[in-house]
């Protein structure tokens, strides 16, 4: 059923949460259309404008079949899915495999803060270039870098608290930067880690290809003692702050990179094997521009 599926239209997502799928989508030209399967009965569609995410290798893509159709090849599709749902991974809830002193942080570009902003734009296609451990650790200090003798850092924080905790994917390692002392634990991840990456984004090219993934997470507990429920607020903002201090290091370092804030939690935390109360923000997927500088 799924293979007929994907024979079909080219490119079928389905989001799994807490083992369940909650949607399915099918990526058409300019037009990211989602099937819920708890309306299976009803095929009832949900089709709104994406033409950001839409997947260029999908674009021309003929569709031959009726939506009621579609609709029940990809509720098929979801329930494949949910028999072969994997357990969500220990990962990062494992002791690391090792922790490294990252390169000295530092001004490393005199590029000028207004040609960072000026020039900072998203970019979803890169090179196969890989990104160097001065370059990570470069991203990691403009996210979360202790700046100050005072524990100050270089994104603001409520109270500071720090409620956040900044991840980096590449290929084969999974990164936790650690910015007391400027270093980063380090797990040995699959190979598929990516690809699995870009699955719980909806199928997003870029997650699944940029050489270096940021993901910007936070635990708002850390900040409810003191905020109450205001603390979700502050978190969500924080995790703003720290991922335009990212995209703007990028932009400096002559990288490209995009901010994406459409995956499933779910999903995202499995991959990583983050604790349950750690929510990912962002997931920043980062390398070479294809085509020259961003
Ligand atoms: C909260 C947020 C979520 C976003 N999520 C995605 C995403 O899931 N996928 C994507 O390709 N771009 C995503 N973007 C990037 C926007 O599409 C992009 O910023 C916008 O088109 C403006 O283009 P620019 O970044 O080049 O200025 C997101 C941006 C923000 C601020």
């Amino acid at each position: 059923m799924l293979r007929r599926c994907v024979d079909i239209v080219g490119t079928i997502t389905v989001l799994v949460e807490h083992e369940h799928p909650i949607w399915a989508g099918l990526a058409l030209p300019k037009q990211w259309m989602t099937f819920d399967p708890r309306h299976i009965g009803t095929c009832r569609w949900i089709v709104r404008m994406m033409p950001d995410y839409v997947d260029a290798s999908v674009r021309g893509a003929r569709l031959g079949v009726t939506r009621r159709q579609l609709g029940m090849l990809i509720g098929g599709a979801a329930l494949a899915a949910c028999a072969t749902t994997p357990p969500p991974r220990q990962l990062a809830l494992r002791r690391p495999d090792g922790v490294i002193a990252l390169p000295s942080p530092g001004p490393s570009t005199t590029l000028p803060l207004s040609v960072a902003l000026a020039q900072r734009q998203s970019v979803r296609e890169f090179t196969g270039a890989t990104i160097s451990v001065a370059q990570i650790s470069e991203l990691f200090w403009a996210a979360q870098g202790v700046t100050r003798s005072s524990g100050g850092r270089t994104s603001p924080s409520a109270g500071a608290l720090y409620p956040l905790d900044v991840y980096a994917v590449t290929r084969g390692t999974l990164w936790h930067y650690l910015p007391d002392g400027h270093r980063a634990e380090q797990w040995v991840a699959p190979g598929t880690l990516a690809a699995e990456l870009r699955e719980a984004a909806l199928g997003q090219a870029a997650v699944g290809t940029a050489p270096l993934l940021v993901v910007v997470t936070g635990t708002t507990r850390r900040s409810s003692g003191k905020y109450g429920a205001r603390a979700a607020r502050y978190v969500t903002l924080e995790a703003g702050h720290c991922a335009q201090n990212v995209l703007l290091q990028a932009t400096a370092l002559g990288l490209g990179a995009v901010p994406i804030g459409a995956f499933s939690d779910d999903a995202v935390r499995h991959r990583l094997g983050l604790p349950d109360e750690r929510t990912p923000y962002y997931l920043i997927p980062i390398g070479s521009p294809k085509g020259g500088a961003a």
